[in-house]
């Protein structure tokens, strides 16, 4: 039975509701089901992989309380680990790396919840402005720090969410949730990558239990390294881990690229014609779940994420309507 009365706000991380659009998918057949990822405690999917990543790393003896976490972040895993570690009893503290106003604004969440805050510049802020939908690249010289100073001190942890498999892990469970929550039936299921570990884990078990699922993974246009299935990708100490794992998997059929503009358009839409308050990255999921719905006059079920909240876009100017 559920719980009427919650003994730790760590209870409500996960089983997040599902809804389908309304208005956005008037003139087509199918489906669009949206996971409200941002209904998660600190307002992002990051939740799931700050718990698991924690509670892991405590079982295995790596870290106890009085010990400090650290992390590079665009943001949310920032948050989710501010969040959470500090609940937990740990120090945390973040390499933050956003690029504008918004890394400004990412500051100020964490530290008001006793988080250690590095804002990181990145160097090429014209460049990096595109950047602003999932992509973890600007997470890198972040990331070169954590190494450092883990190998300095015993008592930090680096969470190394991008090669942790705890991240890929905790995705199983959103991909039973969904499991459960469509009685077992999904033709597509688009996400958005930054480390890639909610593609991979949820991507992975979609396709063992509905073979002829379509898996789709959307980076920002403006990457670097633009990606494509069953490409080789070097594993480095920074560099690597899911995303080499995930493009060799099986488990994603397609890798497309999103601009800015597209993304912020249809989140507005997301806010404005179905009240649903999530951030850019949700935008770019349900442009291409449309792109899917208009091939076809088939009805299919096509499922998605909207990965964290509107809240943490209002400082940018461009992301306000
Ligand atoms: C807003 C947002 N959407 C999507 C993602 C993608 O998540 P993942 O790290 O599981 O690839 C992230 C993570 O970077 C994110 O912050």
């Amino acid at each position: 039975m559920e719980k009427k009365i919650h003994d730790s706000v760590l209870e409500l991380v996960g089983n997040t509701p599902m809804v389908r659009l309304n208005k956005i998918t008037a003139g087509v057949a199918s489906e669009i089901l949206v996971k409200l990822e941002y209904m998660n405690p600190s307002g992002s999917l990051k939740d799931r992989i700050a718990v698991e990543m924690i509670n892991e790393a405590e079982k295995s003896g790596r870290i106890k309380p009085g010990d400090t976490i650290i992390e590079s972040s665009t943001g949310n895993t920032g948050f989710a680990l501010s969040t959470i570690g500090r609940l937990k009893g740990y120090n945390v503290t973040i390499y933050e790396t956003m690029p504008g106003k918004a890394g400004g604004e990412k500051e100020k969440m964490m530290k008001n919840v006793g988080a250690e805050v590095r804002l990181m510049e990145p160097d090429d802020i014209d460049h990096l402005k595109e950047r602003s939908i999932a992509g973890s690249e600007v997470e890198l010289p972040g990331r070169q720090l954590c190494l450092e100073d883990e190998q300095a001190d015993s008592s930090v942890w680096w969470a190394r969410q991008f090669s942790n498999e705890d991240n890929v892990k905790a995705h199983h469970v959103t991909a039973r949730e969904i499991l459960d929550q469509t009685d077992g039936h999904v033709d597509v299921f688009v996400q958005s990558i930054g480390t890639g570990g909610s593609l991979l884990g949820i991507g992975e078990a979609l396709k063992e239990a509905c073979p002829n699922v379509k898996v789709i993974g959307i980076q920002p246009a403006s990457s670097k390294e633009l990606w494509h299935p069953g490409m080789d990708f070097p594993v480095t100490d920074i560099k690597g881990g899911i995303v080499s794992r995930m493009l060799k998997s099986g488990a994603v059929d397609e890798l497309v690229q999103i601009t800015d503009i597209e993304a912020r358009e249809m989140t507005h839409r997301l806010w404005k014609e179905e009240g649903l308050y999530c951030g850019v990255s949700s935008g770019a999921n349900v442009y291409f779940a449309m792109r899917e719905a208009r091939k076809t006059d088939k009805k299919l079920r096509i499922v998605t994420l909207l990965c964290d909240h509107m809240n943490r876009y209002l400082t940018e100017e461009r992301y306000v309507t």
